[in-house]
């Protein structure tokens, strides 16, 4: 299987947001990417449910919800009802995170948990078999269009690895900075899934750059 693209609707122009939603439905893009921030967990607020709603009226791909969110379980249902079809919670957000990823299980979407940059792959061990996927982040999370972090590269390594030994189904999805230079080499190191908000949205071509991203 080839890797999945999901843009990142955050850097999306949110005064025409049906029209770059429409963009997308034609494209190669494989998901939506949802960026959900509130202000507490990230050091930015960007959109809550109206906007989700307003997004899955008219997108054609399954919605890729992230939350950047203190305390998520509360919002589970509210979110799902919005028009996610997988939900990502951070692990630095959830102390009870098996009971989470059960209750957006029993929502019947998929479940997925993100971490930060400094946040061990390792701590994922007794959690990764109950996942449909696992979001490595490549930049500290709450904006666009920030500097690719290295070091992603040896975590996609340990997750790829714990991959094998628990779950081969696991989607591994990595999210930030991505862009048509470093695509090739994360797909080579175990990424399934990349999201994209600077790499498409800055271009001219949105349909183009997504194309070349699907193509790397
Ligand atoms: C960052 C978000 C990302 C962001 C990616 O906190 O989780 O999804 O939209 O944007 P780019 O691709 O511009 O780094
Ligand atoms: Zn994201």
């Amino acid at each position: 299987m080839s890797h999945l693209i999901a843009p990142s609707i955050l850097t999306a122009d949110f005064g025409n947001l049906q029209r770059d939603v429409e963009m997308i439905n034609k494209s190669e893009a494989d998901w939506i990417h949802v960026d959900v921030m509130d202000g507490m967990f990230v050091p930015n607020i960007s959109f809550g449910f109206p906007v989700v709603t307003a997004v899955k009226k008219h997108a054609t791909k399954p919605l890729d919800v992230h939350l950047m969110i203190v305390d998520p379980d509360r919002y589970l249902a509210r979110f799902k009802d919005a028009g996610a079809d997988s939900i990502t919670v951070h692990y630095e957000t959830c102390p009870h995170l098996h009971r989470t990823i059960q209750a957006i299980k029993e929502l019947g979407i998929r479940a997925s948990v993100a971490i930060n940059p400094h946040t061990p792959v390792a701590l994922l061990e007794d959690i990764v078999a109950d996942l449909d996927m696992v979001l490595i982040m490549s930049v500290n999370p709450g904006f666009g269009a920030q500097h690719f972090i290295e070091h992603t590269y040896k975590k996609l390594a340990d997750i790829k690895a714990m991959k094998r030994r628990y779950n081969t189904e696991l989607v591994i999805e990595v999210d930030g900075g991505v862009d048509e230079h470093n695509i090739a080499r994360l797909v080579e190191a175990g990424a399934d899934m990349l999201v994209a908000g600077n790499s498409v949205f800055s271009q001219v071509d949105k349909i183009g750059a997504i194309a070349k991203l699907k193509n790397a």
